[in-house]
This record gives C-alpha cells, sequence and structure tokens, in this order.
C-alpha cells in the first residue's frame, strides 16, 4: 500500500514536469479532490498560498483528530496548499 502511494506520488511529480513545463503550481493534482472531499464537508477551503507553511502546521494540528489521512497525505496536503509560500 505504502508503495503504491509511493508510486502515484512519483508519477504525479512526473507527469507535472512533463506536462507542465514552468507552471508555478502543477494543475489540479490529486490532492486537490482530496481536500474538496474532506475538507469541504465543514468549511470553505482555503485556496493554495493563502496561508503560510507555519500557520498551516498549526491550525491543521487539531484536524488529524478530524481529518483522517494518512501522514504522506498530510505532507502533500500542506506542501500543495502553501504553495509559493515559505
Ligand atoms: C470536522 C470538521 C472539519 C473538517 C473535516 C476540516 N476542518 Fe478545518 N476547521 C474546522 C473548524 C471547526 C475550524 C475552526 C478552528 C478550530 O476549531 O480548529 C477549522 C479551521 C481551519 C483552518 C484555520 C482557519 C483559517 O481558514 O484560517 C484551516 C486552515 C483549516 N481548517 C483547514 C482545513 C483543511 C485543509 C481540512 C482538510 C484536511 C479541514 N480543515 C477539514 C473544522 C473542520
Amino acid at each position: 500500500m505504502k508503495a503504491l502511494l509511493v508510486g502515484t506520488v512519483i508519477g504525479l511529480v512526473a507527469w507535472g514536469a512533463a506536462c507542465a513545463p514552468g507552471a508555478e503550481v502543477p494543475a489540479a493534482p490529486a490532492i486537490a479532490s482530496l481536500l474538496k472531499r474532506h475538507c469541504g464537508r465543514c468549511h470553505t477551503l482555503p485556496p493554495p498560498g493563502q496561508h503560510s507553511r507555519s500557520y498551516l502546521e498549526e491550525a491543521l494540528a487539531p484536524h488529524h483528530e478530524r481529518v483522517h489521512l494518512t501522514d504522506e497525505e498530510w505532507t502533500q496536503l500542506i506542501d500543495y496548499l502553501a504553495a509559493n509560500r515559505s
């Protein structure tokens, strides 16, 4: 299962690099639909780039109890939401 997930991530990164050269944010990564599905239940979705990584890590810490994602999915989600931020 883990290997499958890692394979998917590598596949997506390769796909993004091949299809969107120079794009700042890869178009509609799989994590975007996960975000819609899991996070849209309770509140509107924070758009990518609105919050800094450190803010997101803090704001999302209590969410680990509410939203059941794997560690990899949390990492991808924060990477996605903190795109273009430090
Ligand atoms: C079970 C309901 C629920 C789900 C599902 C949920 N949230 Fe939240 N979220 C909240 C509540 C309630 C708050 C208000 C602050 C608090 O109580 O932690 C909040 C606050 C936030 C905040 C900080 C407020 C802001 O916008 O500045 C962020 C960012 C956030 N959520 C992102 C997410 C993301 C990303 C997901 C999906 C992984 C998610 N939430 C899923 C209930 C939820």
